[in-house]
């Protein structure tokens, strides 16, 4: 049997992923257990699905980091942010970090290299990017005319959706999607991806060899 991670999930609104998260470990086929939820937002609705599972968490809040640019306007301040969040995560001993539903850009310290993942709804290095986020990734999707789109579970690196890629889903877009069922679709994706991605890290079965990822089998290990 596969001891336990502990994992820190990161979010920013309704917490649909970490709802998925519990899902599987209830189900007891995740290894898993929230030691920490982190909100990037005091009204996010992922904080009340921790706390109805008396889960610990805290406000790391976006709204609060913000600096002045050459030209005097206001821009997110993520160093000063990741700092804070550094600190809060690693007070937790997480095993694990997970980015779901995220929307800040998170600068890692070097000792959560290789710790932190996200689950991205396109298949990249499609779709992607400053901008590409929950509903603006399928809006792209339908308006390009892809037949298939997905996600994809990714390590994090300092680059935007850039890091080593772990596993990716992909599921048909058919010609009269909207949105909204392009997003349903992916979610069916990511509901199965970011558990399946979790489980080989409980394993010991992902190796990171530059930017590519090679899950090794069981027996190997
Ligand atoms: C998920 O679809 C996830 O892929 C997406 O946010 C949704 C979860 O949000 N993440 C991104 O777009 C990150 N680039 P929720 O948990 O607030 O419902």
């Amino acid at each position: 049997m596969t001891k336990p991670i502990r994992l820190a999930v990161l979010l920013s609104g309704g917490g649909t992923t970490l709802e998925n998260i519990f899902e599987h470990i209830e189900t007891r086929d995740l290894p898993a257990e929230v030691a920490l939820v982190v909100s990037s937002k005091p009204d996010a609705f992922g904080l009340e699905r921790a706390r109805r599972r008396g889960i610990d968490s805290a406000v790391v809040e976006s709204a609060k980091f913000r600096k002045r640019n050459d030209v005097g306007c206001l821009i997110p301040d993520w160093e000063s942010m990741s700092h804070e969040l550094t600190n809060v995560i690693l007070a937790a001993k997480p095993d694990l970090v997970c980015l779901a539903g995220f929307m800040c850009m998170y600068i890692l310290p070097p000792e959560l290299t290789g710790k932190v993942m996200n689950i991205h709804p396109a298949l990249i290095p499609a779709f992607c990017g400053k901008g590409m986020y929950g509903h603006h990734v399928h809006e792209a999707v339908a308006a390009a005319g892809v037949k298939i789109t997905g996600c994809t579970v990714h390590f994090v690196t300092n680059e935007y959706d850039a890091g080593p890629i772990i596993l990716q889903k992909c599921c048909p877009v058919l010609f009269n999607d909207t949105p909204d069922e392009i997003a349903a679709r992916v979610f069916e994706q990511e509901c199965e991806a970011y558990p399946e991605a979790i489980r080989l890290f409980a394993e010991d079965r992902l190796e990171i060899c530059g930017n590519r990822v090679r899950v090794t089998t069981l027996e190997k290990k």
